[in-house]
């Protein structure tokens, strides 16, 4: 069968871990060539080398404009083109302290790599895409950039510019052939989704997500718990001509959890209601 990236160039920003790593090996099963960019490079290395002649990595901090621009340059001179960009890089911020307590301390951080990391890396991409047949761009959004919530203010509002973006580029870059969306994924286990702190054991990050996956699929309609392939499979998707004619959109992956309450809990109100009006009655 017909690999779906064959020939293709890819670049995974955030290649090294998580859904940015397991983006990394199904662009690579499906024939593409990829540059993993990082800062992990330790984890970002031993997957290139994992994966043989069909990656390489560059140790890239997103948020430096050179850095994203040696990116590029490098993709080009080793596998002699750019065809996908997967702005995938991303980091998150501490749930604690509550908004009225929060120094902000970290909202550069937060913003540099989620929001101007994403730009540089359109940016960047397009200025070669659109002297070359184009491209496809890809932005890791999240479910919080559309869906309000308490805590994690700037992450939440960091998405949501990535969402807005996503979509005004796609308008912008479409006359050169260049295709821009984004993906949304809801609860995946990551490293990210424990939001680990400084000096935490995977063995703390593993019991978090013990006790916290209940407590999201709670809140899902589909009970099944999210993984890196899912994700994975939707930029697949995005990054191949299957989905040649769709830009400026924002493809959920998250089980149905921001579509509203699951109608369990729609339920559990109706039985309440039913139970109080039948004891009042008899
Ligand atoms: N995991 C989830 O449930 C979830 C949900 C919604 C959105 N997302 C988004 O998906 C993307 C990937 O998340 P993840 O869960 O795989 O996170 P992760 O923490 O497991 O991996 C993120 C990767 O990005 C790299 N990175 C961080 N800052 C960087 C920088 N400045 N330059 C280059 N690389 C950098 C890290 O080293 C790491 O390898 C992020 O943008 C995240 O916001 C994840």
């Amino acid at each position: 069968m017909e690999q779906l990236l064959a020939g293709k160039v890819a670049i995974v920003t955030g290649g090294a871990n998580g859904l940015g790593k397991a983006a990394v090996e199904r662009f690579a099963a499906e024939g593409a060539r990829v540059v993993i960019a990082d800062m992990d490079c330790e984890r970002g290395e031993a997957l290139a080398a994992q994966l043989g002649g069909a990656a390489r990595f560059l140790a890239t901090n997103v948020a430096e404009a050179d850095q994203v621009q040696a990116l590029i340059d490098f993709a080009v001179s080793e596998f002699d083109g750019l065809d996908v960009m997967f702005n995938n890089a991303g980091v998150s911020q501490a749930i604690f302290p509550r908004f009225v307590d929060d120094d902000l301390s970290d909202f550069q951080k937060v913003i540099n790599v989620n929001l101007l990391g994403v730009m540089l890396g359109t940016q960047r991409a397009a200025r070669h895409m659109k002297d070359h047949g184009g491209g496809s761009i890809i932005n890791a959004a999240s479910i919080g950039g559309s869906q309000a919530g308490c805590g994690i203010l700037t992450y939440r509002a960091s998405k949501a510019a990535v969402i807005h973006f996503t979509k005004c580029t796609a308008i912008d870059l479409a006359e050169y052939g260049i295709r821009v969306n984004c993906i949304s994924p809801g609860n995946i286990e990551t490293e990210m989704s424990a939001f680990p702190g400084k000096g935490m054991s995977d063995e703390m990050i593993r019991k978090i997500h013990e006790v916290v996956r209940p407590l999201r699929l709670a809140a899902q309609p589909l009970k099944r718990w999210g993984k890196p392939l899912d994700i994975a499979n939707a930029a697949l998707y995005l990054a191949s001509d299957m989905s040649a004619q769709i830009t400026g959109q924002e493809l959920v992956v998250d089980g149905g959890a921001s579509t509203g309450d699951p109608i369990n809990r729609f339920i559990e109100v109706a039985q309440a209601r039913a139970r109080i009006i039948q004891e009042i009655s008899s």
